[in-house]
């Protein structure tokens, strides 16, 4: 089960956070489909809120009683499945799994008319799909919120998690050099929006033709402007990792690429994060990964099992992160002692 919260209980109690009340009164019955549906304040609170769900997990047992949560995969999943179907059990409610993988959404019926059935059940959907219109189009047609549990865009719960693991580890986010490493894909696009939103510097490396998307760099950069951080991308892994709090990486060939495999091994061998890489960051830098990992592919055995790396924390804390998601979106923190 579950490791202990390593954070220190906060100097303000959640049910007084301005953060949190704010963000419970604004994201009650909204969507996230991206990062950018949020605020810097809102991203914080969720992040706090994932660490007192982390502390206290029985104060929020009943916080979602009988609340009904859908999730439709149109790809492969472990960590994102079981911690949303994990997370919501602990809190009195309860998962469907719809598995989608041969079956694409909007192929039998339109996504349209896919939400408008299934909002008649459920209180959340929860979409891993290919395509990220996939997810606006149910979210602009569904009464209920809905979730991106991964799109090929973005995965936004996975980079809540993740830095809600980065301050669990250094005790803020704020000023970290946090560098990512390899494919400017949708776990990379959601951690600089996050990176951004938290005051974290964040420095992404990729080979020339794998670089984020422009849209999603000019919204990061935007967002770090007002919070007193910068967004770098470079193309050299060892100047991107000089001196780094966290490195980051994930596959280089994400769910639907397959057939770019040969192609892409030997465009992203030199960014393998491997011990000569860890070496350039700082001495106390943390390794991080979303999992799953190709082992000796994007990472090296001895990094991904070595003392640096958090990476079964962070997916732990999918679990935590997105408990505090689910609270906000449904409303679920007027039904917990801990806020009457
Ligand atoms: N990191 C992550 O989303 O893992 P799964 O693909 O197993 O859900
Ligand atoms: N970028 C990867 C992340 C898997 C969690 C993919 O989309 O397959």
């Amino acid at each position: 089960m579950a490791s202990k919260s390593m954070m220190e209980p906060p100097a303000v109690p959640v049910h007084q956070d301005p953060d949190i009340l704010a963000a419970a009164a604004r994201m009650a019955g909204e969507d996230l489909c991206s990062i950018a549906d949020l605020s810097s304040s809102e991203v914080r609170a969720i992040l706090k809120l994932g660490h007192d769900v982390k502390r206290n997990p029985t104060e929020y047992r009943r916080a979602l009683d009988a609340k009904q949560m859908v999730l439709m995969f149109e790809k492969a999943s472990l960590r994102t499945r079981m911690s949303f179907e994990a997370g919501i059990n602990t809190m009195g409610g309860n998962a469907i799994f719809v598995d989608q993988t041969n079956s694409p959404l909007g192929e039998r019926e339109s996504i349209a008319d896919v939400a408008r059935n299934v909002e008649r059940w459920v209180d959340v959907i929860v979409l891993r799909t290919y395509a990220h219109d996939t997810i606006t189009e149910m979210a602009a047609n569904a009464r209920v919120p809905v979730i991106n549990a991964l799109s090929d865009f973005e995965h936004p719960c996975q980079a809540l998690a993740d830095f809600m693991t980065i301050e669990e580890h250094f005790g803020t986010t704020k000023g970290i050099n946090f560098t990512y490493v390899g494919d400017g894909n949708n776990v990379c696009h959601s951690l600089m929006l996050t990176g951004a939103q938290l005051g974290a510097n964040v420095t992404v490396a990729t080979p020339r033709g794998y670089s984020p998307d422009i849209e999603i760099v000019t919204l990061a950069r935007d967002i770090a402007g007002a919070n007193g951080c910068e967004v770098r991308l470079l193309q050299d892994p060892a100047a991107a990792a000089e001196g780094a709090d966290a490195i980051y990486t994930d596959v280089c060939v994400s769910m639907g690429m397959e057939h770019e495999s040969t192609k892409r091994a030997p465009i992203f061998r030199p960014f393998q994060v491997n011990d000569a890489l860890m070496q350039k960051a700082s001495p106390s830098a943390v390794f991080m990964h979303c999992l799953p990992a190709r082992r000796n592919a994007e990472v090296t055995d001895a990094v991904l099992d070595g003392p640096q790396s958090i990476v079964f924390d962070q997916a732990e804390n999918r679990m935590h992160a997105q408990k505090a998601l689910l609270l906000l979106l449904l409303g679920g923190l007027s039904n917990t002692a801990h806020f009457q």
